[in-house]
C-alpha cells in the first residue's frame, strides 16, 4: 500500500522525475508543473501556480501531501547570470512563497539547495561554513535558503549536487557523458573542479529517511567522494563499457563560461552520516545502479515523458 503522498515542484526537472521514479511503488507521487506536460506510470501531475500563493495555498489544501519537495528553479548557470532579477524570482521569491503557504499548513517541506554557494577555494565544506556566492544562481540560491528558514523553520534545507538520466531538453552531466561517448566524440572535461555527486534516486531515498528523523536546517546531502569532473568523466566511462580514451583531461579558464564558477563543489557530509546513523552507498555502486535503470527502461522511459512547452 502507498501510504506518505508527496508533492514535488518542478515536476518536468531532472530530479523531480528521478524522484517520482524511486519512491513511486512506496508513495503516492503529484508531480507540480509548470510550463512542460510530463506523462509518468504511476504519478500523478498538476498544473501549479508557485507564484501566486492564494492559488497555491488552495491548491495544496485539495492536494493535502504530507511531505513537499521543493525542486522548481532557474538551474542553469549561465542564464542566472544574463538575467538575474528572473534568477531571483524563479530560486528564491517562489521559494519563499513555497515556505510560508506549506508551514501555514503544517506540511513537512524539503527544499533543494545547491553546492554552489562558496567560493571554492577551499573544499569539503560543511554546512555552517560561510557562504560567498560567485554568481547570480549561487546568490538567488543562499537567498531562497533565508527566506525559506524563515519562513518555516522546520524545513530541511538539502545543498547537494546529483546525477541521473535525463530527456531531450534537460541533460543531466552523466548523460553528456554517456551520450558523447557513445557518439564517438572526444570529450574535454575539468580537471580542476571538484565536486560530491550523489545519484538522484540516492538523494531521494536518503532525504526521506532524513526527514523521517525529524532533524531540520540545513544538510550536505551528497556523496561521500570528492572527485574531479575528469575523473567522474573516466570512472562512468569505465563502468559503462566507453572508451576512457575519449576523456580527455582539461581546465575551467579554457572554457570561456560567462559566470564564474567555485572551483571546489565538495561539501562535507557528516552531519547527514550522524543523523542517519548509517552510510550511504558509493559512487561506483551509484553508476552500476544508473547503468540497470538504463537496462530496466528509466533511460527510455524518461525520454518520452516530458513534453514540449505549451503555452499557458
Ligand atoms: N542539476 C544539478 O546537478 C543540481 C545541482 C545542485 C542543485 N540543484 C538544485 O536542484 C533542484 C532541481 O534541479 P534540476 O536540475 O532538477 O532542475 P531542472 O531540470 O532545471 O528543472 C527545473 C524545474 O523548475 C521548473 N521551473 C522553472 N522556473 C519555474 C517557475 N518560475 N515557476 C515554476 N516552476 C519553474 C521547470 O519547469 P518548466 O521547465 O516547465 O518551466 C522545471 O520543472 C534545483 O533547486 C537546483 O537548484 C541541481
Amino acid at each position: 500500500m502507498r501510504t506518505q503522498h508527496i508533492l514535488i515542484t518542478g515536476g518536468s526537472g531532472l530530479l523531480a522525475l528521478n524522484w517520482a521514479c524511486a519512491v513511486r511503488q512506496q508513495c503516492r507521487v503529484t508531480l507540480g508543473l509548470n510550463r512542460h506536460d510530463v506523462k509518468l506510470a504511476g504519478v500523478d501531475t498538476l498544473r501549479m501556480r508557485l507564484d501566486d500563493p492564494h492559488e497555491f495555498s488552495r491548491q495544496l489544501r485539495e492536494l493535502a501531501p504530507d511531505v513537499v519537495v521543493h525542486a522548481a528553479g532557474l538551474t542553469q548557470v549561465d542564464q542566472c547570470e544574463q538575467d538575474p532579477v528572473s534568477a531571483r524570482f524563479a530560486n528564491a521569491e517562489i521559494a519563499k512563497t513555497v515556505a510560508q503557504s506549506v508551514d501555514a499548513m503544517g506540511i513537512r517541506l524539503l527544499h533543494i539547495s545547491t553546492d554552489h554557494l562558496f567560493s571554492g577555494l577551499e573544499s569539503m565544506y560543511g554546512e555552517s561554513a560561510k557562504p560567498q556566492p560567485l554568481n547570480e544562481y549561487a546568490r538567488s540560491k543562499l537567498l531562497a535558503e533565508q527566506w525559506v528558514t524563515q519562513a518555516s523553520p522546520k524545513a530541511l534545507i538539502l545543498r547537494t549536487n546529483f546525477f541521473g538520466w535525463g530527456f531531450w531538453g534537460r541533460q543531466s552531466f552523466s548523460d553528456w557523458v554517456i551520450y558523447g561517448l557513445r557518439e564517438g566524440r572526444a570529450l574535454s572535461m575539468f580537471k580542476d573542479v571538484y565536486f560530491t555527486p550523489i545519484l538522484a534516486d540516492a538523494l531521494a531515498h536518503t532525504a526521506l529517511k532524513l526527514a523521517a528523523t525529524g532533524a531540520s536546517g540545513v544538510f550536505n546531502l551528497v556523496g561521500s567522494e570528492r572527485i574531479s569532473k575528469y575523473e567522474f568523466g573516466l570512472r562512468l566511462a569505465s563502468a559503462f563499457g566507453l572508451p576512457q580514451q575519449l576523456v580527455l583531461p582539461s581546465h575551467v579558464a579554457l572554457a570561456n563560461l560567462k559566470a564564474p564558477r567555485p572551483p571546489d563543489m565538495s561539501l562535507d557530509n557528516r552531519r547527514l552520516l550522524n543523523q542517519l546513523g548509517e552510510p550511504l552507498g558509493s559512487l561506483d555502486g551509484w553508476f552500476e545502479d544508473l547503468r540497470k535503470q538504463e537496462l530496466q527502461g528509466r533511460r527510455e522511459e524518461l525520454l518520452k515523458a516530458v513534453e514540449e512547452a505549451s503555452a499557458r
